[in-house]
């Protein structure tokens, strides 16, 4: 049976799903993570906190294709704005994934993975495609009573839209502008920066398998980023990835 691999940075962005799997779900510990193998509805699916960083990403990632035979992967979690476009409460879905701190130059071209011959790595278009509309169905609806006036007027949250485009990754989290300013010039399609994506999205290119990335903006990388996105992950992350996320298991076709 086809399985799906759900993966986040905080235990946040995944409480609620674990709840949706309900005490039935097996609990394998492998590596310091719990793997929690179980259904969400009638989906299949492992649910793990990957923890923070490039190298704890990619290591989850391969434990989940290697020991549960996820078919696919999806990543969830917050992220800094770097674009113009996208504000705090708006949802980025990956199309492609870059490490914006590889540099093996000058043996390789700055970004390039090496060995690999790219710097890009592209998600599953008919997963996105599907993590997008299901974030959008979230905002139109079930967004509008999970968060409280008080809390859309904290984070100015007003009516977040989706964005589709390029996510750049690194062990570093962002908060000054200049940086901000740098990964603009070096990288200007880039919409957002995390620390996990690009990682998983090297592993699922190297096994061939499907997968995705969401991420909420939560800050604008510059000096408050740390403050907002404390707040931001107490207060409206679960929402976000419990309501995004379920949306997606549910319409997954099992044969992805
Ligand atoms: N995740 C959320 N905000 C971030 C930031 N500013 N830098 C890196 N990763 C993040």
């Amino acid at each position: 049976m086809n399985r799906i691999g759900i993966m986040a940075a905080l235990h946040d962005e995944i409480a609620a799903l674990l709840e949706a799997m309900g005490p039935n779900a097996h609990v394998h510990r492998i590596g310091l993570r719990d793997y929690y193998v179980g259904q969400v509805g009638v989906r299949e699916c492992v649910v793990v906190l990957a923890r923070i960083g490039k190298v704890a990403a990619a290591a989850t990632a391969v434990t989940l294709i290697r020991e549960f035979q996820a078919n696919a992967l999806v990543f969830t979690g917050l992220a800094g704005a770097v674009a113009d476009g996208p504000r705090v409460g708006d949802v980025v879905v990956a199309n492609a994934l870059l490490q914006h701190d590889m540099d093996a130059s000058p043996l390789f071209p700055r970004h390039e993975i090496p060995l690999l011959g790219r710097s890009r790595f592209d998600t599953h278009a008919g997963l996105s495609a599907l993590m997008a509309q299901c974030a959008r169905d979230y905002l139109a609806t079930d967004f509008l009573s999970d968060i409280d006036p008080d809390t859309s007027q904290t984070f100015s949250l007003g009516a977040p839209t989706v964005h589709t485009g390029l996510i750049v990754s690194g062990d570093r989290f962002i908060n000054d502008a200049a940086t901000v300013q740098a990964l603009q010039s070096s990288l200007p399609d880039a919409l957002c920066v995390e620390m996990e994506g690009a990682a998983v999205a090297q592993v699922c290119h190297e096994y061939g398998v499907p997968f995705g990335v969401l991420r909420t903006i939560s800050d604008r990388a510059d000096d408050t980023a740390g403050v907002d996105f404390s707040r931001f992950l107490g207060r409206v992350a679960r929402h976000y990835s419990a309501g995004i996320l379920k949306r997606v298991l549910e319409q997954t076709p099992t044969d992805l």
